[in-house]
């Protein structure tokens, strides 16, 4: 009885899951900064708005997507890459927002990676029923950084499994405010979103918002 009455408690504040060697779900770490995020979020998707990409295989993304930062994550049908300049616009993205920067670099930190120099952030905005499915980040560089993962809004269930695809994947549940860093021996693990459950947040209405700090160039 007990067990099922706290089963759904979210973990405390501060708290932090070693999902498996070399990453980290950093609860809450990005709460207390929540309106700063979100009003550096506005000053981005006003000049590089949200889009919902073409994979190579022709179909369109339900996560609709934007980027900050020197690199931007870009998809069409010829293939996945980072561009400087936003397609839809011809114009650099949006700098990253000093307060997303400062966050990304202390979760970097936290989960034992000093000196994390992010130079791209993709905006991921999931709506209910949106999901992302499993996939590895390896359009980047260098895989010596990490991932930082800030999730804002309503909840999801992230998937994140191990460097090969037929391996089942865990199940986190990720609240507004939670942070996950994955790199080092976990850096090319698949991960993705389950489709988004309905919901209302006090912020953010019936969205999701995902900003993912790398290192691309
Ligand atoms: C991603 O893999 O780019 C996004 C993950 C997430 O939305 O939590
Ligand atoms: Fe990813």
């Amino acid at each position: 009885m007990t067990a099922e009455l706290f089963e759904d408690m979210a973990p405390e504040k501060g708290a932090q899951t070693v999902m498996a060697p070399g990453a980290m779900l950093l609860h809450g770490l990005a709460r207390a900064v929540d309106a700063a995020l979100l009003r550096g979020l506005e000053d981005v998707i006003a000049s590089a708005t949200l889009r919902h990409l073409t994979t190579p295989g022709g179909y369109t993304m339900s996560v609709a997507m934007s980027n900050c930062g020197p690199l931007g994550w870009v998809s069409d049908r010829s293939g996945y890459r980072y561009e400087a300049l936003d397609p839809l616009s011809v114009r650099p993205w949006p700098v990253i927002p000093p307060c997303w920067m400062d966050l990304a670099v202390e979760a970097a930190v936290q989960a034992g990676y000093q000196r994390f120099q992010p130079d791209a952030c993709l905006v991921n905005m999931y709506e209910p029923g949106a999901k992302l499915s499993l996939h590895q980040d390896k359009d980047e560089k260098d895989f010596s950084a990490p991932i930082v993962s800030v999730s804002l809004g309503l909840p999801a269930t992230f998937l994140f499994g191990t460097g090969s695809r037929s391996d089942k994947p865990q199940r986190h549940r990720l609240v507004h405010g939670d942070v996950v860093v994955w790199g080092g021996p976990a850096r090319l693990a698949y991960h993705g979103v389950a489709p988004l459950a309905d919901g209302e947040h006090p912020l953010l209405g019936r969205r999701r918002i995902n900003l993912t700090f790398r290192r691309a160039g």
